[in-house]
């Protein structure tokens, strides 16, 4: 359960343009494209207007490393000039298809049945096609048949991986002109980067939502911000501890939505990656 909740701290993305004529790809490709075309999901509703495809890219042949991706196009008419979005949830662990696709951005939401799913009417796909990778091999449904490629690759974060992915298509574009990669930009959201921008980043969050008090944000800035997260010190858990009453019953994940029934662990958990346990 604490690792399910964990999940929820580092999501990220990373934002990208493809110019149009990436399009140009082989016979090949586009017979391996319609392999992966999903025609229905179960339970989905009929009718949706725009295109998926899900399926394994093989990354690595020599370890048997594949991951695995969920591609929900924009509206039919205007997938091809639209921007796409590639969608990586963090943890470390966490599925991209079981949080930022199911749970946040993604094309469908679940019934509580279980079993049917409906339109998400804030869906990003109605702007953006939209590629949800399951990463590093071992989390959601991508995979390795070597075992200490999962050992390797287990411990990044988004916090860290989003922005050097993006690096390295901007060092790559560089004098380039038209690049396959028409790179925009990245976002990264809760994420794990280092213990003083995550904290000052948290404490900013919590006071200007209004969801502590002036006295108890600056009593954070002035007792928190130089410490370890895995380890804070007594007094900066007893301020935190104060931080936590003044936030009272809410989600700390969607602060203007009503709150599950027992969100104490969760809000156990707000501190982040702060508290694990
Ligand atoms: C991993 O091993 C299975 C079973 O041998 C095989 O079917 C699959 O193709 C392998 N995956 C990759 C990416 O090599
Ligand atoms: C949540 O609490 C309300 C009010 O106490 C109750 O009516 C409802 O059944 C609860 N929901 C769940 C899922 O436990």
């Amino acid at each position: 359960m604490d690792r399910i909740l964990f999940c929820s701290f580092s999501l990220a993305l990373c934002l990208i343009w493809v110019s149009p004529k990436i399009a140009g790809v082989s016979c090949s490709s586009i017979a391996d494209q319609e392999k992966d075309r999903i025609f229905s999901l179960p339970g989905q509703p009929p009718n949706v207007g725009f295109s998926q495809y899900s399926g394994y890219v093989t990354v690595d042949h020599l370890a048997g490393r594949a991951l695995f991706y969920w591609l929900a196009e924009a509206p039919t008419h205007r997938a091809s000039t639209s921007p796409l979005v590639l969608w990586l949830n963090g943890g470390p662990g966490c599925s991209s298809v079981a949080y930022g696709a199911s749970e946040e951005l993604g094309p469908f939401r679940i019934h509580p049945d279980g079993a049917t799913l409906f339109l998400n009417p804030y869906a990003w796909n109605s702007a953006a096609n939209l590629l949800f990778l399951e990463s590093p091999a071992g989390v959601g449904f991508s995979y390795s048949n070597t075992s200490s490629d999962l050992h390797n690759s287990g411990d990044q974060r988004t916090g860290h991986y989003v922005p050097q992915l993006s690096q390295i298509v901007y060092r790559r574009n560089k004098g380039i002109q038209n690049p396959i990669i028409n790179f925009k930009g990245f976002m990264v959201g809760n994420a794990v980067t280092d213990d003083f921008h995550d904290y000052v980043g948290t404490f900013e969050y919590w006071w200007t939502h209004g969801l502590i008090s002036d006295s108890t944000y600056h009593k954070l800035r002035t007792t928190c911000d130089f410490q370890l997260s895995m380890h804070p010190s007594d007094e900066c858990e007893k301020i935190l501890d104060v931080a936590d009453s003044e936030q009272g019953n809410i989600d700390p994940y969607s602060i203007y939505t009503r709150p599950c029934n027992d969100t104490s662990s969760l809000r156990r958990n707000l501190r982040g990656h702060f508290v694990s346990s």
